[in-house]
Protein backbone atom coordinates (compact mmCIF):
# COMPACT_ATOMS: atom_id res chain seq x y z
CA UNK A 1 0.00 0.00 0.00
CA UNK A 2 2.58 2.30 1.22
CA UNK A 3 4.16 2.66 -2.56
CA UNK A 4 0.87 3.12 -4.14
CA UNK A 5 0.38 6.46 -2.33
CA UNK A 6 4.06 7.29 -3.18
CA UNK A 7 4.24 6.67 -6.75
CA UNK A 8 0.88 6.53 -8.23
CA UNK A 9 -1.62 8.68 -5.71
CA UNK A 10 -4.19 11.23 -7.42
CA UNK A 11 -3.67 13.69 -4.58
CA UNK A 12 0.33 13.74 -4.60
CA UNK A 13 1.25 16.69 -6.48
CA UNK A 14 4.45 15.78 -6.59
CA UNK A 15 5.02 13.58 -10.16
CA UNK A 16 8.79 13.58 -11.49
CA UNK A 17 7.47 12.35 -14.89
CA UNK A 18 5.09 14.80 -15.64
CA UNK A 19 5.76 18.30 -16.71
CA UNK A 20 4.68 21.12 -14.54
CA UNK A 21 0.85 22.07 -15.33
CA UNK A 22 0.52 25.80 -15.74
CA UNK A 23 -0.15 26.62 -12.25
CA UNK A 24 2.55 25.09 -10.55
CA UNK A 25 5.43 26.35 -13.47
CA UNK A 26 8.08 28.86 -11.70
CA UNK A 27 11.22 30.57 -12.08
CA UNK A 28 12.88 30.82 -15.48
CA UNK A 29 12.21 34.33 -15.58
CA UNK A 30 15.39 35.04 -18.25
CA UNK A 31 14.77 32.13 -20.13
CA UNK A 32 10.87 33.39 -20.98
CA UNK A 33 12.07 36.91 -21.48
CA UNK A 34 14.45 35.65 -23.91
CA UNK A 35 12.43 33.73 -26.18
CA UNK A 36 9.11 36.28 -25.70
CA UNK A 37 11.65 38.61 -27.25
CA UNK A 38 12.55 36.53 -29.97
CA UNK A 39 8.79 35.74 -30.89
CA UNK A 40 8.01 39.43 -31.40
CA UNK A 41 10.79 39.71 -33.68
CA UNK A 42 9.53 36.33 -35.78
CA UNK A 43 5.89 37.85 -35.56
CA UNK A 44 7.73 41.32 -37.29
CA UNK A 45 9.62 39.33 -39.39
CA UNK A 46 12.96 38.74 -38.75
CA UNK A 47 12.97 34.66 -37.82
CA UNK A 48 15.12 33.57 -35.42
CA UNK A 49 15.41 29.72 -34.05
CA UNK A 50 16.37 28.72 -31.30
CA UNK A 51 18.21 25.54 -29.18
CA UNK A 52 17.25 24.84 -25.87
CA UNK A 53 19.39 22.18 -24.33
CA UNK A 54 19.55 20.47 -20.81
CA UNK A 55 19.90 17.66 -19.05
CA UNK A 56 17.00 14.95 -18.71
CA UNK A 57 14.63 16.47 -16.21
CA UNK A 58 15.81 20.43 -16.08
CA UNK A 59 13.06 21.28 -16.91
CA UNK A 60 12.86 21.74 -20.83
CA UNK A 61 9.13 20.20 -21.67
CA UNK A 62 7.64 22.46 -18.98
CA UNK A 63 9.47 25.52 -20.50
CA UNK A 64 8.00 24.65 -23.92
CA UNK A 65 4.59 24.52 -22.28
CA UNK A 66 4.83 27.49 -21.35
CA UNK A 67 6.65 29.08 -24.48
CA UNK A 68 3.81 27.74 -26.50
CA UNK A 69 1.57 29.52 -23.98
CA UNK A 70 3.30 32.73 -24.66
CA UNK A 71 3.13 32.45 -28.20
CA UNK A 72 -0.13 31.89 -28.67
CA UNK A 73 -0.58 35.63 -26.65
CA UNK A 74 1.55 36.45 -29.84
CA UNK A 75 -1.18 35.44 -32.01
CA UNK A 76 1.24 32.69 -33.50
CA UNK A 77 -0.08 29.28 -34.11
CA UNK A 78 2.11 26.85 -31.79
CA UNK A 79 2.43 23.49 -32.62
CA UNK A 80 4.49 21.20 -30.64
CA UNK A 81 6.07 18.07 -31.98
CA UNK A 82 7.92 15.60 -30.12
CA UNK A 83 10.43 13.20 -31.30
CA UNK A 84 11.20 9.46 -30.14
CA UNK A 85 13.25 6.92 -31.65
CA UNK A 86 11.05 5.66 -34.52
CA UNK A 87 10.87 9.36 -35.69
CA UNK A 88 11.78 9.49 -39.50
CA UNK A 89 12.20 12.56 -41.93
CA UNK A 90 8.82 10.93 -42.99
CA UNK A 91 7.00 11.03 -39.77
CA UNK A 92 8.14 14.51 -38.54
CA UNK A 93 6.42 16.12 -41.50
CA UNK A 94 3.42 13.69 -41.09
CA UNK A 95 3.31 14.76 -37.96
CA UNK A 96 3.97 18.53 -38.10
CA UNK A 97 0.79 18.29 -40.84
CA UNK A 98 -1.28 16.66 -38.59
CA UNK A 99 -0.27 19.10 -35.22
CA UNK A 100 -0.97 22.02 -37.81
CA UNK A 101 -4.32 21.11 -39.10
CA UNK A 102 -5.49 20.41 -35.17
CA UNK A 103 -3.93 23.69 -33.96
CA UNK A 104 -6.08 25.04 -36.92
CA UNK A 105 -8.91 23.62 -36.24
CA UNK A 106 -9.38 24.97 -32.88
CA UNK A 107 -9.29 28.58 -34.69
CA UNK A 108 -11.36 28.18 -37.31
CA UNK A 109 -12.88 25.01 -38.04
CA UNK A 110 -14.25 25.98 -41.74
CA UNK A 111 -10.70 26.12 -42.78
CA UNK A 112 -9.41 23.64 -42.13
CA UNK A 113 -11.79 20.84 -41.87
CA UNK A 114 -11.34 20.49 -45.45
CA UNK A 115 -7.38 19.98 -44.81
CA UNK A 116 -8.13 17.57 -41.81
CA UNK A 117 -10.54 15.39 -44.45
CA UNK A 118 -8.24 15.04 -47.01
CA UNK A 119 -5.47 14.41 -44.67
CA UNK A 120 -7.49 11.23 -42.90
CA UNK A 121 -8.75 9.92 -46.51
CA UNK A 122 -5.48 8.76 -47.57
CA UNK A 123 -4.18 6.85 -44.97
CA UNK A 124 -0.87 6.33 -46.69
CA UNK A 125 0.71 9.84 -45.91
CA UNK A 126 3.55 8.49 -48.23
CA UNK A 127 1.22 9.10 -51.05
CA UNK A 128 -0.43 11.87 -49.59
CA UNK A 129 2.80 13.94 -49.69
CA UNK A 130 3.87 11.67 -52.91
CA UNK A 131 7.21 11.42 -51.42
CA UNK A 132 9.80 9.55 -53.10
CA UNK A 133 12.34 8.14 -50.87
CA UNK A 134 15.57 7.59 -53.20
CA UNK A 135 16.81 4.13 -51.70
CA UNK A 136 20.52 5.23 -52.21
CA UNK A 137 21.13 8.32 -50.46
CA UNK A 138 18.01 8.31 -48.29
CA UNK A 139 17.19 11.76 -49.39
CA UNK A 140 13.30 12.79 -48.96
CA UNK A 141 12.45 14.57 -52.75
CA UNK A 142 10.71 17.49 -51.12
CA UNK A 143 9.24 19.31 -53.77
CA UNK A 144 5.43 18.09 -53.02
CA UNK A 145 6.04 18.29 -49.51
CA UNK A 146 6.78 22.25 -49.94
CA UNK A 147 3.95 22.84 -52.08
CA UNK A 148 1.59 20.97 -49.92
CA UNK A 149 3.09 22.51 -47.01
CA UNK A 150 3.25 26.24 -49.14
CA UNK A 151 -0.99 25.66 -49.11
CA UNK A 152 -1.39 24.74 -45.89
CA UNK A 153 0.50 27.56 -44.53
CA UNK A 154 -1.04 29.87 -46.67
CA UNK A 155 -4.14 29.31 -43.84
CA UNK A 156 -2.31 29.41 -41.39
CA UNK A 157 -1.12 32.87 -42.10
CA UNK A 158 -5.21 34.11 -42.80
CA UNK A 159 -5.67 32.81 -39.17
CA UNK A 160 -2.40 33.62 -37.27
CA UNK A 161 0.79 36.08 -37.31
CA UNK A 162 2.69 33.05 -37.93
CA UNK A 163 3.85 29.80 -36.73
CA UNK A 164 5.85 28.58 -34.17
CA UNK A 165 7.03 24.83 -34.33
CA UNK A 166 8.53 23.76 -31.26
CA UNK A 167 10.52 20.38 -31.21
CA UNK A 168 10.66 18.32 -27.90
CA UNK A 169 13.51 15.68 -27.53
CA UNK A 170 15.79 16.85 -30.59
CA UNK A 171 18.15 14.24 -29.34
CA UNK A 172 16.43 11.81 -31.65
CA UNK A 173 16.57 14.03 -34.65
CA UNK A 174 20.05 13.00 -34.66
CA UNK A 175 19.54 9.64 -36.43
CA UNK A 176 17.27 10.99 -38.65
CA UNK A 177 18.56 12.25 -42.53
CA UNK A 178 20.41 15.51 -41.44
CA UNK A 179 19.50 17.93 -43.12
CA UNK A 180 15.99 17.26 -41.97
CA UNK A 181 16.16 21.16 -40.40
CA UNK A 182 17.16 22.25 -43.29
CA UNK A 183 14.28 21.35 -44.72
CA UNK A 184 12.06 22.10 -42.33
CA UNK A 185 13.26 25.75 -43.35
CA UNK A 186 13.11 25.09 -46.56
CA UNK A 187 9.17 24.92 -45.47
CA UNK A 188 8.15 27.22 -42.72
CA UNK A 189 10.15 29.68 -44.90
CA UNK A 190 7.40 29.92 -48.06
CA UNK A 191 5.13 31.46 -45.09
CA UNK A 192 7.24 34.71 -45.46
CA UNK A 193 6.98 36.54 -42.35
CA UNK A 194 6.45 34.90 -39.27
CA UNK A 195 7.74 31.57 -38.45
CA UNK A 196 10.15 30.53 -35.41
CA UNK A 197 10.96 26.86 -34.65
CA UNK A 198 12.56 26.09 -31.32
CA UNK A 199 14.22 22.65 -30.52
CA UNK A 200 15.06 21.35 -27.42
CA UNK A 201 17.10 18.40 -26.69
CA UNK A 202 19.45 16.75 -23.89
CA UNK A 203 22.33 17.72 -25.98
CA UNK A 204 23.97 20.05 -28.53
CA UNK A 205 21.81 18.21 -31.41
CA UNK A 206 22.43 20.97 -33.69
CA UNK A 207 26.47 20.77 -33.25
CA UNK A 208 25.91 16.91 -33.85
CA UNK A 209 24.06 17.39 -36.64
CA UNK A 210 26.61 19.59 -38.03
CA UNK A 211 29.45 16.87 -37.97
CA UNK A 212 27.45 14.45 -40.14
CA UNK A 213 26.31 16.44 -42.07
CA UNK A 214 28.96 19.02 -42.73
CA UNK A 215 27.32 20.54 -46.16
CA UNK A 216 24.18 21.49 -44.94
CA UNK A 217 24.45 24.54 -42.73
CA UNK A 218 22.04 23.30 -40.17
CA UNK A 219 24.84 25.04 -37.82
CA UNK A 220 23.54 28.51 -39.77
CA UNK A 221 19.66 28.25 -38.74
CA UNK A 222 20.12 28.79 -35.19
CA UNK A 223 20.72 32.27 -34.03
CA UNK A 224 20.97 31.63 -30.23
CA UNK A 225 21.76 28.37 -27.76
CA UNK A 226 19.82 28.35 -24.29
CA UNK A 227 21.03 26.33 -21.77
CA UNK A 228 19.02 25.17 -19.40
CA UNK A 229 20.25 25.12 -15.51
CA UNK A 230 19.29 24.17 -12.27
CA UNK A 231 16.61 26.86 -10.61
CA UNK A 232 18.06 29.52 -9.67
CA UNK A 233 17.56 30.11 -5.41
CA UNK A 234 16.35 28.56 -2.39
CA UNK A 235 13.38 30.81 -3.12
CA UNK A 236 12.52 29.43 -6.25
CA UNK A 237 12.37 25.94 -4.63
CA UNK A 238 10.32 26.98 -2.09
CA UNK A 239 8.07 28.47 -4.93
CA UNK A 240 7.86 24.99 -6.63
CA UNK A 241 6.95 23.34 -3.39
CA UNK A 242 4.11 25.98 -1.92
CA UNK A 243 2.67 26.37 -5.17
CA UNK A 244 2.18 22.30 -5.26
CA UNK A 245 0.61 22.10 -1.98
CA UNK A 246 -0.90 25.33 -1.50
CA UNK A 247 -4.99 24.18 -1.25
CA UNK A 248 -4.24 20.95 -0.01
CA UNK A 249 -3.98 19.86 4.00
CA UNK A 250 0.03 19.68 3.79
CA UNK A 251 2.62 21.87 5.14
CA UNK A 252 6.19 21.61 4.62
CA UNK A 253 8.24 23.01 7.40
CA UNK A 254 10.72 25.87 5.83
CA UNK A 255 13.91 24.20 7.09
CA UNK A 256 12.92 21.38 5.43
CA UNK A 257 12.27 23.07 2.36
CA UNK A 258 16.13 24.66 2.09
CA UNK A 259 17.35 20.87 3.29
CA UNK A 260 15.66 19.59 -0.24
CA UNK A 261 17.15 22.89 -2.12
CA UNK A 262 20.94 21.85 -0.48
CA UNK A 263 20.36 17.72 -1.34
CA UNK A 264 18.69 18.52 -5.37
CA UNK A 265 21.41 20.79 -5.73
CA UNK A 266 18.14 22.89 -7.14
CA UNK A 267 17.31 20.62 -9.96
CA UNK A 268 13.50 20.12 -11.04
CA UNK A 269 13.32 16.95 -11.44
CA UNK A 270 15.23 15.69 -8.06
CA UNK A 271 13.26 18.23 -6.03
CA UNK A 272 9.99 17.02 -7.07
CA UNK A 273 11.09 13.23 -6.82
CA UNK A 274 12.03 14.07 -2.67
CA UNK A 275 8.78 15.89 -2.17
CA UNK A 276 6.99 13.09 -4.33
CA UNK A 277 8.39 10.78 -1.97
CA UNK A 278 8.41 12.04 1.36
CA UNK A 279 4.57 13.72 0.84
CA UNK A 280 3.54 9.98 0.20
CA UNK A 281 5.26 9.13 4.07
CA UNK A 282 3.31 11.75 5.34
CA UNK A 283 0.13 10.62 3.72
CA UNK A 284 0.81 7.08 5.01
CA UNK A 285 1.23 8.16 8.31
CA UNK A 286 -1.36 10.82 8.71
CA UNK A 287 0.86 13.56 8.91
CA UNK A 288 0.25 17.00 7.93
CA UNK A 289 3.40 19.03 8.56
CA UNK A 290 6.64 17.79 7.30
CA UNK A 291 9.96 18.12 9.26
CA UNK A 292 13.10 17.37 8.92
CA UNK A 293 13.13 13.53 10.22
CA UNK A 294 10.47 12.36 8.33
CA UNK A 295 12.58 13.91 5.05
CA UNK A 296 15.44 11.80 6.39
CA UNK A 297 13.96 9.18 5.98
CA UNK A 298 12.58 10.00 2.39
CA UNK A 299 16.16 10.75 1.32
CA UNK A 300 17.59 8.03 2.96
CA UNK A 301 14.87 6.06 0.96
CA UNK A 302 15.78 7.31 -2.29
CA UNK A 303 19.65 7.56 -2.07
CA UNK A 304 20.19 4.53 0.35
CA UNK A 305 23.58 3.15 -1.24
CA UNK A 306 25.19 6.69 -1.59
CA UNK A 307 24.54 7.76 1.84
CA UNK A 308 25.77 4.47 3.11
CA UNK A 309 28.79 4.56 1.16
CA UNK A 310 29.36 8.66 2.82
CA UNK A 311 29.13 7.22 6.21
CA UNK A 312 31.47 4.63 5.85
CA UNK A 313 33.97 6.71 4.49
CA UNK A 314 33.36 9.43 7.34
CA UNK A 315 33.66 6.22 9.90
CA UNK A 316 36.85 5.43 8.63
CA UNK A 317 38.36 9.09 9.09
CA UNK A 318 40.60 9.75 11.62
CA UNK A 319 39.36 11.90 14.63
CA UNK A 320 41.28 15.02 13.51
CA UNK A 321 40.24 14.54 9.83
CA UNK A 322 36.90 14.87 10.55
CA UNK A 323 37.47 17.86 12.99
CA UNK A 324 38.88 19.31 9.73
CA UNK A 325 35.65 18.22 7.95
CA UNK A 326 33.95 19.79 10.33
CA UNK A 327 35.62 22.89 9.80
CA UNK A 328 34.99 23.32 6.60
CA UNK A 329 31.40 22.21 7.04
CA UNK A 330 30.71 25.33 9.34
CA UNK A 331 32.39 27.83 7.33
CA UNK A 332 29.75 26.83 4.56
CA UNK A 333 31.97 24.01 3.11
CA UNK A 334 34.00 25.94 0.68
CA UNK A 335 37.03 27.43 2.25
CA UNK A 336 40.62 28.37 1.32
CA UNK A 337 43.42 27.12 4.42
CA UNK A 338 43.83 30.80 5.35
CA UNK A 339 39.86 30.73 5.91
CA UNK A 340 40.35 27.86 8.04
CA UNK A 341 43.18 29.15 10.08
CA UNK A 342 41.47 32.36 10.82
CA UNK A 343 40.57 31.29 14.60
CA UNK A 344 43.70 29.00 15.08
CA UNK A 345 46.46 30.98 17.63
CA UNK A 346 48.83 32.61 16.00
CA UNK A 347 51.92 30.90 17.59
CA UNK A 348 49.92 27.67 16.26
CA UNK A 349 49.59 28.44 12.79
CA UNK A 350 52.14 27.59 10.95
CA UNK A 351 51.83 23.68 12.18
CA UNK A 352 47.89 23.41 11.74
CA UNK A 353 48.30 24.45 8.17
CA UNK A 354 50.74 22.11 7.35
CA UNK A 355 48.10 19.76 8.90
CA UNK A 356 45.40 20.46 7.21
CA UNK A 357 46.73 20.71 3.69
CA UNK A 358 47.59 16.96 4.74
CA UNK A 359 44.40 15.76 5.87
CA UNK A 360 41.82 18.18 3.18
CA UNK A 361 44.74 16.31 0.52
CA UNK A 362 43.74 13.29 1.84
CA UNK A 363 39.95 13.97 2.33
CA UNK A 364 40.17 14.74 -1.74
CA UNK A 365 41.24 11.54 -2.38
CA UNK A 366 38.53 9.81 -0.51
CA UNK A 367 36.65 11.84 -2.64
CA UNK A 368 35.09 13.78 -0.16
CA UNK A 369 35.87 17.36 -1.37
CA UNK A 370 37.24 18.77 -4.35
CA UNK A 371 40.10 21.47 -4.79
CA UNK A 372 40.07 24.20 -6.87
CA UNK A 373 42.73 26.71 -7.71
CA UNK A 374 41.98 30.31 -9.02
CA UNK A 375 45.17 31.95 -9.50
CA UNK A 376 46.77 31.88 -6.71
CA UNK A 377 44.30 30.70 -4.13
CA UNK A 378 43.54 27.23 -3.61
CA UNK A 379 40.22 26.38 -2.15
CA UNK A 380 38.56 22.96 -0.79
CA UNK A 381 34.82 22.33 -0.79
CA UNK A 382 32.20 20.07 -0.77
CA UNK A 383 30.79 19.38 -4.32
CA UNK A 384 28.12 17.20 -3.59
CA UNK A 385 24.84 18.26 -2.13
CA UNK A 386 24.23 14.43 -0.91
CA UNK A 387 27.58 14.71 0.67
CA UNK A 388 27.20 18.07 2.57
CA UNK A 389 23.53 16.86 3.36
CA UNK A 390 24.85 13.68 5.10
CA UNK A 391 27.81 14.82 6.90
CA UNK A 392 26.09 17.25 8.48
CA UNK A 393 23.47 14.97 9.88
CA UNK A 394 26.63 12.85 10.99
CA UNK A 395 28.28 15.82 12.91
CA UNK A 396 24.61 17.58 13.72
CA UNK A 397 25.70 20.51 12.47
CA UNK A 398 22.02 22.11 11.01
N1 LIG B 1 9.80 25.63 -14.01
C1 LIG B 1 9.27 24.62 -13.31
N2 LIG B 1 8.31 24.86 -12.38
C2 LIG B 1 7.78 23.85 -11.68
N3 LIG B 1 8.11 22.57 -11.83
C3 LIG B 1 9.04 22.26 -12.75
C4 LIG B 1 9.66 23.27 -13.54
N4 LIG B 1 10.55 22.68 -14.36
C5 LIG B 1 10.47 21.37 -14.12
N5 LIG B 1 9.57 21.10 -13.15
C6 LIG B 1 9.23 19.75 -12.66
O1 LIG B 1 10.40 18.93 -12.78
C7 LIG B 1 10.12 17.68 -13.39
C8 LIG B 1 10.85 17.55 -14.73
O2 LIG B 1 10.39 18.53 -15.63
P1 LIG B 1 10.29 18.30 -17.23
O3 LIG B 1 9.59 17.05 -17.53
O4 LIG B 1 9.77 19.57 -17.80
O5 LIG B 1 11.86 18.15 -17.56
P2 LIG B 1 12.55 17.76 -18.96
O6 LIG B 1 13.81 18.53 -19.02
O7 LIG B 1 11.57 17.95 -20.06
O8 LIG B 1 12.85 16.21 -18.73
P3 LIG B 1 13.22 15.10 -19.85
O9 LIG B 1 14.62 15.41 -20.29
O10 LIG B 1 13.13 13.81 -19.13
O11 LIG B 1 12.21 15.25 -20.94
C9 LIG B 1 8.60 17.63 -13.53
O12 LIG B 1 8.07 16.99 -12.39
C10 LIG B 1 8.17 19.09 -13.54
O13 LIG B 1 6.88 19.23 -13.01
MG1 LIG C 1 10.83 16.61 -21.48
Amino acid sequence: MKSESQEGSSDNPFNPGKPAEKEFFVGRKDELNQIVRYLKQAVSGSSFNILLFGEKGIGKTSLLNKVIEKASEENLLAVGIRCDKTMDAFKFFENLERRIIDEGLKRNELKFKFWQKEFNKTPDKQEYFRLRQEAESKEIVTDDLIADFKLLLKEVKEIAKGILVVIDEGQFLETIDGDILVKLKGILQTIGEGYMVIISSTGNVVDKLAEKHQSSGVERLFGDIIELLVLKDNEEVQDLINKRVKDLPMKFEDNVVNQIALVSGRHPREIVKICQNVYGKATDKGITLIDSSLLRESIYHLYREKIDTIRETYANLLPTEQGTLRTLLELGGKASVDLMLQNVPSHLREHMKTTYIEELEHLCEKGLIARTKFVETVTFSIIDPLIEYTLKAEMQIS
